[in-house]
């Protein structure tokens, strides 16, 4: 019986198939066993087994009979002593070239030795310059002093004190979003997750106000700092000429800022980290 296929063919196929099942069948049927959203890839440890046991039951397969080995050696055999016309001498030429070239290649990549720039070490929170340090957000929680002239400016005549300073509060809040919206969301995203339009655009990436690394692990004076003095008013350590956070000094007021900072830790849905008391 004559196969349409040589053996060496179906060798080929086998391990393309089994390379198909590791890579890209088994990582979508098990994201669709446990419910994951991604493909749970297969670790490359596991696919060298994987295609190992695959080349040895061919081995195995092929080595049986003098009549397979001899099938499946024929078409190398006839590949490698050449004298084919056409397209077969050819690929035959570019394969003695090439299958060296790349050995030599990759021995040379491993050896030769590379320049890399210096890792450098950043530090995302220095240390909050001293005239910072005692701010307090006005709005987090209004003294009755500001809220009683909120009373008389809007005027609430006989609202209760508490209840007119959650009305500041909510007031405060809405401002601030609009504000967050229009000048933070392009870089912070619009639900402070630090995936805004323009985010991609930047090799230091903007912050996550979500990860509980950024805004939660500071005080509100730090965030003001950072709002107002932007990328340019780090200090070295910090790598300032990597970060693209604006200076937003001449372009917001004290007051402004103070209510985009509200809104920023309520919209990433986090508490800022409260100030200790100092002796
Ligand atoms: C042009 C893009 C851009 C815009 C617009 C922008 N930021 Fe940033 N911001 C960044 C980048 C990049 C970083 C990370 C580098 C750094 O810490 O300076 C950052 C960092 C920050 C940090 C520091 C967080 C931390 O934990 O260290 C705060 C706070 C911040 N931004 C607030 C704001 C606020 C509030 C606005 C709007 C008024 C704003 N940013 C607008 C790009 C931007």
């Amino acid at each position: 019986m004559k196969r349409r296929i040589s053996l060496f063919g179906y060798a080929v196929i086998t391990l393309v198939i089994v390379y198909t099942i590791v890579k890209l069948v088994i990582p979508r049927v098990s994201m669709w066993i446990v419910h994951w959203p991604y493909p749970l890839g297969v670790p490359t440890t596991l696919a060298v087994i994987y295609m190992l046991l695959a080349m040895i039951g061919l081995a195995i397969y092929i080595t049986m009979s003098e009549k397979n080995m001899e099938e499946f050696l024929t078409p190398i055999r006839n590949f490698l002593r050449g004298g084919q016309p056409g397209m077969k001498g050819q690929a035959r030429l570019i394969a003695l070239v090439l299958i060296p070239g790349l050995a030599g290649w990759i021995a040379y990549d491993r050896v030769a030795p590379k320049i890399q720039s210096p890792t450098g070490i950043r530090i995302q929170h220095p240390t909050i310059p001293g005239q910072y340090e005692k701010l307090i957000n006005p709005y987090r929680d209004p003294k009755e002093d500001t809220v009683k002239v909120f009373i008389e400016k809007e005027g609430l005549g006989a609202m209760k004190i508490e209840e007119a300073r959650a009305l500041l509060v909510q007031k405060t809040m809405a401002e601030g979003r609009g504000l967050y919206q229009r000048n933070c969301r392009p870089c912070h995203g619009s639900k402070a997750d630090g995936n805004g339009p323009m985010a991609l655009g930047f090799r230091l990436r903007p912050a996550n106000f979500r990860d509980p690394g950024t805004i939660p692990t500071v005080v509100e004076a730090y965030v003001f700092w950072r709002v107002k003095e932007g990328g340019r008013g780090l200090p070295r350590e910090s790598t300032s000429w990597d970060s693209a956070m604006p200076r937003w000094k001449d372009e917001l007021t004290d007051d402004q800022i103070w209510k985009i900072i509200l809104a920023e830790y309520n919209t990433a849905d986090v508490e800022p980290r409260k100030p200790e008391k100092l002796e």
